[in-house]
């Protein structure tokens, strides 16, 4: 059954939210839902703004035959070619023979691996500026490039100030009804984790489109995930908090926690550690087990604080695997401009403290604070001090 919502006059949200979908991507759990989004709009020609996960066909193009109503499809552009939003173009293709599917030149090489028999198909090609006027609306495009993929472009519709942004400013969490920000109790974790985990790593990509469209007058933003910003305040928030996170400058001032501990030692280390900056007047301090907490989870508080504390344990001589891949991750999302400091725990041999350090003070303007602790098996009386040392040192850089 059809489930639409008319944003202005003409201009009709035609997507669906997930809730069952365990993870986005297969990879970052969705504990909120995902909404994938998309757009109609009816002028003297049609005109659909991206597709939708295959998850939701079903009521998808139940949508478009319900807000078409017995009209052709004219245009299908594609702003992003990942199958999160491009899993219905052969089926909008099948049901709408006559459609145009507009896009640049990357979208178009590849469309044709995602979908051989779609090679040529009446294509129109488009370049930055190029405008493609339906009737009362122009919609002209944006190439955004690395803003997720490098394909990716907005469109920008000139008569109603409507930017439709791709994936930029999308978030997770489903739509429940409501589909504006300014209706919504706003998950601005959830809104942090997509940003930091999907595209935090293309920063230098997400500055450069910032200045593209700085200069736009935009009533309205469209994202592909998560709710549309309309209102004047919603949309300098979003774009606020984009140019600070592309320039991965921290949020705040706060230590994130991060251990791996098998037995408990480690994590009783940290937990001491945690009490002492407290203690010292330090504030939003969070601590994570990497084996108990998704990377993505962590990722996000990475990306809001300034200091984070790695509680890295020897596994096999080398470091604990989920810690490594925390470390990973972090290191190819790019994160810069931290203050990090170790503890290690080693029963016999390893190499888990030099791996960590190699893995993310490589990352530009990574800082050491204070002395690692060197655990053997269990935090001993002697080291109580440089545990206090290490917080002092802690404190001292916030
Ligand atoms: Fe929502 Fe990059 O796909």
């Amino acid at each position: 059954m059809h489930n639409t919502y008319e944003i202005l006059e003409g201009m009709h949200y035609i997507g669906a939210s997930n809730r069952i979908e365990p993870r986005f991507e297969n990879m970052f759990p969705l504990t909120h839902g995902i909404a994938y989004n998309s757009y109609l709009v009816l002028d003297e020609k049609t005109i659909i703004l991206d597709t939708v996960d295959s998850s939701i066909s079903q009521v998808y193009l139940e949508n478009i035959d319900y807000v078409l109503n017995g009209r052709n499809l004219d245009y299908l552009v594609i702003n992003h070619m990942e199958p999160d939003h491009c899993a219905n173009i052969e089926n909008i293709v099948r049901k709408y023979p006559d459609v145009t599917i507009v896009g640049n030149a990357k979208t178009f090489k590849f469309l044709e691996q995602f979908y051989p028999l779609l090679k040529n198909y009446n294509q129109l090609v488009v370049k930055e500026n190029d405008v493609l006027n339906t009737g009362k609306h122009e919609f002209k495009f944006l190439m955004a490039p690395m803003v997720h993929w490098p394909e990716v472009m907005f469109t920008y519709e000139m008569t109603t100030k409507t930017l439709f942004s791709s994936d930029a400013f999308g978030s997770f969490g489903s739509l429940d009804g409501n589909i504006f920000k300014d209706q919504i109790e706003f998950n601005e974790n959830e809104f942090r984790r997509y940003y930091a985990n999907i595209i935090g790593r293309f920063g230098v990509n997400v500055s450069a489109m910032l200045k593209k469209i700085n200069n736009l007058e935009i009533n309205m933003i469209a994202a592909l995930h998560g709710p549309i910003y309309r209102k004047k305040e919603d949309i300098e928030f979003v774009m606020n908090k984009y140019s600070l996170w592309s320039s991965y400058i921290p949020e705040n001032q706060g230590v994130v926690i991060a251990y791996a501990s098998m037995y408990g030692n480690t994590a009783e280390t940290c937990n001491k550690l945690a009490t002492h900056l407290a203690k010292l007047g330090v504030n939003h301090i969070q601590i994570f087990d990497v084996s108990n907490t998704d990377a993505s989870y962590i990722i996000e508080k990475v990306f809001k604080y300034s200091h984070l504390v790695l509680g890295c344990v020897n596994y096999n001589t080398k470091l604990y695997f989920p810690m490594v891949n925390l470390l990973e991750e972090l290191s190819q999302l790019n994160v810069q401009n931290r203050k990090i400091s170790f503890i290690s725990n080693a029963t016999w041999g390893g190499v888990a403290l030099a791996q960590a350090k190699e893995i993310i003070l490589k990352n530009k303007n990574m800082e050491e604070v204070g002395l690692p602790i060197e655990i053997k098996s269990s935090l001993e009386d002697h080291q109580l001090d440089e545990l206090a040392a290490l917080a002092e040192a802690i404190k001292t850089s916030l």
